[in-house]
């Protein structure tokens, strides 16, 4: 495994060669592990206030808040939040609560709007968390207004993503977080031009680590997945780059197997595989030959058995993509269907029993591979954060 970049090609060449030899990258230790990292409660509130309330996780692309006003609301492990477009083309983040009495201030999941008016008392704020209206104010006493505006949230847009610290007494700094060169590998991506075709959230009664360890793993897809996503890309081959937080791989698709006796003699082989990269906390972005893929895993607020995780399909826009907006819906409603039955029929089952076998009082002590290597990233990362 390699510590520093080296060229796209190759990395691609690497997974080639991983897929003539029947071998992979791999970490240096098997490494054990015990079920109660999926269920114990003291530990679930170590990573909301230690992992989701110290560092940057992604909460949506820029796309879904274009214009000023636009916001969506989301549960993050600590907070209800509201991300908001401002005026000047920023984007904030506000506690979605009223500071009267404490109603969920903003219930749509998404919109745009001038203020958000409290349905309670009717107390209305700006959409830069500014204390606008108070409902019949003679009545209700002096306030220092400046005092009772939303709370905010470290919140910063980078690379096109709205990124969030939960922890209002926080701060935010992405490229920092992100180092080199993940930094530079994402700026060179141009995921601001993209538009977020979809997005959709799954709640599901599994802890968030196990579903995202299932979105990075390589070996499974033979064996879960052997009439779907099997057909199409390799199981248990990857070219990896570990950098220390976070990491990518490149795994071949099935259609780079016509180069495994011929020479590609100059012909990029891009177009044949899928590079994974996870991003420390809780993401992994996925960059097909055509587009991109983003999934993000929350823990529940309370529950260390539940968990959201939320996919995002990042595409070319219609009109840089030369199609009509007829093929253009076409072809992306295809892929996130496909996408869709994978994780329905295939994915969510598998993890689900993986929860309640878990939830066993003598599990026993388990295992993770030296193949497994993207998983072994996480845990050594995400131990390194709530230790
Ligand atoms: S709780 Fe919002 S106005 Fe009273
Ligand atoms: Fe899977």
């Amino acid at each position: 495994m390699t510590q520093l970049t080296a060229p796209r090609e190759t990395r691609i060449g690497r997974a080639l060669e991983h897929l003539r030899n029947g071998s992979t990258d791999e970490f240096d230790v098997v490494t054990p592990f015990d079920a109660v990292e999926y269920t114990d409660p003291r530990l679930a509130a170590r990573e909301r206030n230690l992992v989701f309330g110290r560092v940057p996780s992604i909460v949506a692309h820029g796309s879904e808040v274009a214009r000023a006003g636009d916001f969506v609301t989301l549960q993050m492990p600590r907070n209800k939040v509201i991300v908001v477009r401002q005026a000047d083309g920023v984007v904030k983040a506000f506690v979605n609560l009223c500071r009267h009495r404490g109603a969920l201030l903003e219930e749509q999941e998404k919109g745009s709007c001038r203020v958000f008016s409290c349905g309670y008392h009717r107390w209305a704020y700006g959409t830069d968390g500014s204390l606008r209206a108070i409902t019949r104010d003679a009545t209700f006493g002096k306030v220092d207004r400046a005092r009772y505006g939303l709370v905010e949230l470290p919140c910063e847009e980078r690379h096109g993503f709205v990124w969030l610290v939960d922890d209002a007494t926080q701060q935010i700094d992405v490229a920092a977080w992100l180092g080199s060169p993940m930094d530079e590998i994402l700026g060179g991506y141009g995921l601001p031009d993209l538009v977020c075709y979809r997005a959709e959230g799954f709640d599901e009664p599994v802890n968030w680590k196990i579903m995202q360890d299932a979105f990075l793993d390589g070996y499974h897809i033979q064996y879960a997945h052997a009439n779907t996503a099997a057909r199409h890309i390799h199981t248990n081959v990857m070219a990896a780059e570990d950098f220390g937080r976070h990491c990518r791989f490149i795994a071949p698709r099935k259609s780079i197997d016509r180069w495994l006796d011929e020479d590609p003699n100059g012909t990029s082989l891009a177009p044949h595989v899928t590079e994974t990269h996870f991003l420390l906390p809780n993401s992994t972005l996925l960059r097909q030959p055509d587009h991109f893929e983003l999934l993000t895993f929350r823990p529940h607020p309370k529950d260390p058995g539940r968990s959201r995780m939320e996919m995002r399909l990042l595409v070319p826009a219609v009109e840089a993509s030369g199609m009509s907006d007829a093929a253009w819906t076409n072809l992306w409603d295809k892929n996130w269907q496909i996408l869709l039955d994978v994780l329905h029929a295939e994915d969510f089952p598998l993890l689900r029993s993986s929860q309640a076998g878990l939830e066993s009082a003598d599990a026993g002590g388990m295992l993770l591979g030296r193949n497994e290597l993207a998983n072994q990233v996480f845990r050594r990362e995400l131990g390194r954060l709530v230790s």
